[in-house]
């Protein structure tokens, strides 16, 4: 039997669908009650400040800047990412620095950025990419910046419902991040946990901090949209900063509000999918040709994808064959140092990142999305098992 089985598939219905066509009725488009709501939404979440953005990537551009990094400052990532981390640190003027990943779950290797630190690199900030949704070693991170006096901004583009330590990923932690500097951004693209179309949340302890981002998100003038055009007596705003124009609009958090009403129920069947695959891998055999990453302890994925390592060497292969059978796949991540644009900017030489050089070869990521049926997960792994002979 034939079937398709798309990559992902976004959980929208007739809630959403509402929940814009009353914003594009309701005569406020953009930067009004409804991001408002949606920001109140992540501030009970997570108990921090939140500022509502036009996407992840921007989150991540204000939080650098806001941190306080300045051109020719040095920025720490990861290479098993996807470009806008490094876009991000671009564009803030700052220089992008690797440094290599565990090999169980793909995230920064702490060890190996103690050891840059300890050669002398001095970073101003470090991003940490919590990578298909399961947190960094936050805590071994923390040691770190508090040793070595950067800051964090956890890409969190992934991670939306993590935890770490019964501590969700956003809220600082309780007392491991409490006296560092630090922001954690969130996308809402369409595949990540919720979606807003597109769309991305900067949150923050620091509250001068998340101002400072909100002010820039809108060209650093003195007034948000509905200030200036609402029920306000009249005034002159002013620019007072440098900006930018990554403001929210109300029909994205319209749709993000009843998305984060979902956001429970939608990570629970991503982790139901999560193991299933585990589970049905194992039955049949393949958990070693087709290896899933390793899930760490007192951490709680946000399941965003399920990602495993082909051993035989032939993953292009199991890629085109999955896709020839109507299976979607992704390719999370060939390392950045990959791409020809990084590798003529910063001549990053694959060697010196052994474990992400490696894993570039070997990742393939199976379709996962909360509507996924178990069907069409035994499918995929039949598929698998074809393939396999
Ligand atoms: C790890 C990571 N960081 C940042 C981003 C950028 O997110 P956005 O598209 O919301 O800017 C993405 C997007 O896929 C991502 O996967």
């Amino acid at each position: 039997m034939e079937r398709h089985i798309p990559f992902f598939r976004p959980s929208i219905n007739e809630e959403e669908i509402e929940a814009v066509t009353s914003v594009l009725r309701s005569g406020w488009l953009t930067s009004g009650p409804k991001v408002k709501t949606f920001e109140d939404l992540f501030t009970q979440y997570l108990g921090v400040q939140a500022v509502a953005l036009s996407s992840c990537t921007a989150a991540l551009h204000l939080s650098l800047l806001v941190l306080g990094v300045k051109p020719g400052d040095t920025v720490i990532t990861s290479p098993i990412t996807f470009p806008a981390t490094v876009n991000a640190i671009e564009m803030a003027g700052g220089v992008p620095l690797l440094c290599d990943v565990e090999e169980g779950t793909l995230n920064i290797d702490m060890e190996k950025l103690e050891d840059l630190l300890k050669k002398g690199t001095r970073p101003k900030a470090v991003i940490p990419v919590h990578f298909a949704g399961q947190p960094c070693d936050m805590e071994a991170l923390a040691y770190l910046a508090k040793r070595y006096q950067f800051a964090i901004v956890e890409d969190a583009a992934h991670a939306l419902g993590a935890t770490y330590k019964e501590h969700r990923t956003g809220s600082g932690y309780g007392p491991i991040l409490s006296s560092l500097p630090w922001t954690t951004c969130f996308s809402f693209y369409p595949n990540k946990p919720t979606t807003t179309g597109e769309g991305g949340m900067l949150v923050a302890a620091d509250k001068m901090l998340a101002e400072r981002a909100r002010l820039m998100s809108n060209h650093g003038i003195t007034a948000q949209a509905w200030e200036r055009y609402g029920d306000v007596p009249f005034y002159h705003w002013e620019t007072v900063c440098q900006g930018f124009k990554y403001n929210m609009s109300d029909i994205s958090a319209a749709l993000g509000i009843s998305q984060m009403g979902k956001l429970e129920a939608l990570h629970k069947r991503r982790a139901n999918i999560d193991r299933l695959y585990r589970r049905l891998l194992k039955e049949k055999g393949l958990n070693r040709l087709v290896a899933p990453l390793e899930q760490k302890p007192h951490r709680m994925s946000a399941f965003h994808l399920f990602v495993v390592k082909v051993m035989d060497g032939k993953r292009d292969l199991w890629a085109k064959r999955l896709k020839d059978r109507g299976i979607g796949i992704g390719i999370h991540y060939r390392a950045l140092f990959y791409h020809s644009y990084f590798h003529q900017r910063y001549g990053w030489d694959p060697q010196s990142y052994p474990t992400a050089a490696r894993v570039s070869h070997q990742v393939l990521s199976l379709p996962l999305y909360p509507d996924m049926k178990e069907k069409e997960v035994e499918y995929a792994v039949g598929e698998l098992c074809q393939l396999e002979g």
